[in-house]
């Protein structure tokens, strides 16, 4: 039986840096982010679309990286929650949510990160209700929500995202 080849050259502009990739058509960006560049800060929870763990910047915009194709992203720009921080500085938003202990076991807070950097950005701050209405495609399965809609409440008050 013939296979067929379903690999793509891909490049990427992740975390400010042009990344090369050959992958099959079908690998998800979660996937070669965290298996092909070694990038683990981004977590696999439902693998289905369902709880935010996934969650990056794509050209700036939040997008759920399990439902995303990385044969999609072919030069564009992806921030990672490594890219947050890459001189070693955290972001104003990582500051909060330990400021404001924004999480317990940690699994779901880099999706709730990267979520809240581009509601900050999309202005989607402006009160409680509002915050949780755009923060809602991230789940929590530890209840931190009331101290994450403080964290970021904190930082749409500064001034700083
Ligand atoms: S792992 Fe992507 S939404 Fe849950
Ligand atoms: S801090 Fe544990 S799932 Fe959110």
């Amino acid at each position: 039986m013939t296979r067929i080849d379903t690999s793509v050259d891909v490049m990427l502009r992740v975390n400010g840096s042009a990344r090369r990739l050959r992958l099959d058509t079908r690998v998800t960006l979660l996937d070669a982010l965290r298996d092909e560049l070694d990038l683990t800060g981004t977590k696999q929870g439902c693998d289905q679309g369902a709880c935010g763990a996934c969650t990056v910047l794509l050209d700036g915009k939040r997008v759920l990286s399990c439902l995303t194709l990385t044969a999609q992203c072919d030069g564009r720009d992806v921030t990672t929650i490594e890219g947050l921080a890459p001189d070693g500085r955290l972001h104003p938003v990582q500051e909060a949510f330990i400021r404001h202990d924004g999480f317990q076991c940690g699994y779901c807070t880099t999706g709730q990160i990267m979520s809240a950097v581009a509601l900050l950005q999309e202005g989607r701050a402006g009160s409680d209700e509002e915050i949780r209405e755009f923060m809602s495609g991230n789940l929590c399965r530890c209840g931190a929500y009331p101290n994450i809609v403080a964290a970021i409440r904190d930082v749409a008050g500064r001034g700083t995202e």
